[in-house]
């Protein structure tokens, strides 16, 4: 391979902003290179595989190996009256895999657009956003063991998704994901329960909603949620939103009446972490160059030079006023990079 960098910053590369430097940086445009990589990246080295670094937070320099996965590519496989299948490089942006579904009418990821990133990420966390997730329309994807240069295609349930969940985020390690497979619908099926799609979408002047009015109504909505990574650094929401026990949220619920929630499929409730946050008078709080965005208490910020060791300890600390608060432990949906 003749493409390996030394000492490569990665400011530009996670939309933290945040300084840090690769010790080796590669970047992988096929398939065959990514096989490659086993010839060339020692055995005790580590790896991180970064693909738009948006939910990323680095908090010192990689001494290892940062594979950039840059594999391109939008193959129909199958296509029929009511579905196509089409298999996507894992380094196609997110967004513009979600712009270009909708040009050729296929549909189910409209309730996903604008979502920062690379193909290959979305099933690492099953992204998600007004009330989809990509699992919803997923079929399989294929990648490589790099150690073992090994190649392995993962069917639905083997990937074991959750809410911001999957076998590839709890246990599969040294895997890179080149492509995803997506099972999308040619009859659009509106999904516009969630949040104020519906308020938006009937100030259209028609009655006939289309899944891009959809995408529209989201990408409005987002805007006006949350900040723009090429304005302020950030990674979007830096917490998962707790699931407790229906029984926890009724005694919650005795002391903090106003606690909004919504149930979920088990005997369990979903409870918005940017509520318990602010509470916690989080919300605003600005220490110097980073802190808690003004709009939007669960998304931590870098106004610029700030450090990633600075929001980690700003993270830890947001995570024990809230257990003091509310005896709950919030998980980091951002990966930290130690
Ligand atoms: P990266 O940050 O580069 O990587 C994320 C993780 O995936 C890392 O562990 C990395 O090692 C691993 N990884 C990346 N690519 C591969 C690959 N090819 N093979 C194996 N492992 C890989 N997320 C949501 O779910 N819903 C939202 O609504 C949402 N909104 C956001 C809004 C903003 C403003 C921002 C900045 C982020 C938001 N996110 C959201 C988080 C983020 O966009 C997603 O997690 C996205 O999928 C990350 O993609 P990425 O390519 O940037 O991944
Ligand atoms: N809220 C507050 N204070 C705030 C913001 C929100 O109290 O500063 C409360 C309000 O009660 C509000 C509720 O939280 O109704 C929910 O807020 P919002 O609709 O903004 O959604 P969220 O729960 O904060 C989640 C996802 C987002 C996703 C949106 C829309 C998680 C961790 N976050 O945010 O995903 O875009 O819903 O579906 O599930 C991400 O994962 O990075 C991300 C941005």
């Amino acid at each position: 391979m003749n493409n390996i960098r030394e000492n490569v910053s990665l400011k530009e590369l996670n939309t933290f902003g945040i300084e840090a430097f690769a010790r080796y940086f590669v970047e992988v445009n096929t398939e065959k290179e990514a096989l490659a990589l086993q010839s060339v990246i020692p055995e005790a080295a580590s790896v991180l595989i970064l693909g738009g670094g948006s939910n990323i937070l680095f908090t010192k320099d990689f001494e290892g190996w940062v594979i950039k996965n840059n594999i391109q590519g939008i193959l129909t496989e199958i296509i029929n009256e009511e579905e196509v299948v089409v298999k996507v490089g894992a380094g196609v942006n997110w967004h513009e895999w979600v712009l270009h579904s909708l040009r050729e009418k296929w549909y189910g990821l409209e309730n996903l657009s604008l979502i920062p990133g690379c193909v290959g990420a979305a099933p690492m966390q099953n992204i998600g956003a007004y009330g989809a997730e990509v699992k919803d329309t997923f079929d399989s994807l294929e990648g490589i063991f790099f150690r073992a240069g090994e190649k392995k295609v993962f069917r639905k349930p083997e990937c074991e998704f959750g809410y911001r969940e999957s076998i590839f985020k709890k246990r599969i390690k040294d895997f890179l994901i080149t492509h995803v497979r997506f099972r999308l619908s040619r009859v659009p099926k509106l999904n516009t329960g969630y949040g104020d799609i519906q308020k938006i979408l009937e100030r259209l002047p028609h009655k006939e909603y289309t899944p891009e009015d959809v995408s529209n109504a989201v990408i409005q909505i987002r805007k006006s949620k949350l900040p723009n990574p090429e304005v302020i650094g950030n990674a979007g929401s830096f917490f998962k939103n707790p699931i407790v026990q229906a029984a926890f949220f009724e005694e919650l619920r005795t002391r903090f009446g106003d606690i909004p929630h919504y149930s979920t499929d088990n005997d369990s409730v979903k409870i918005p972490a940017a509520w318990l946050i602010q509470q916690c008078e989080w919300k605003g709080k600005r220490f110097g160059n980073f802190g808690v965005h003004e709009n939007q208490a669960l998304v931590l910020v870098n106004y610029g030079g700030a450090k990633g060791n600075d929001i980690l300890s700003l993270s830890q600390e947001i995570i024990e006023s809230v257990r003091i608060k509310f005896g709950i432990i919030l998980e980091k949906e951002v990966n930290i990079v130690f």
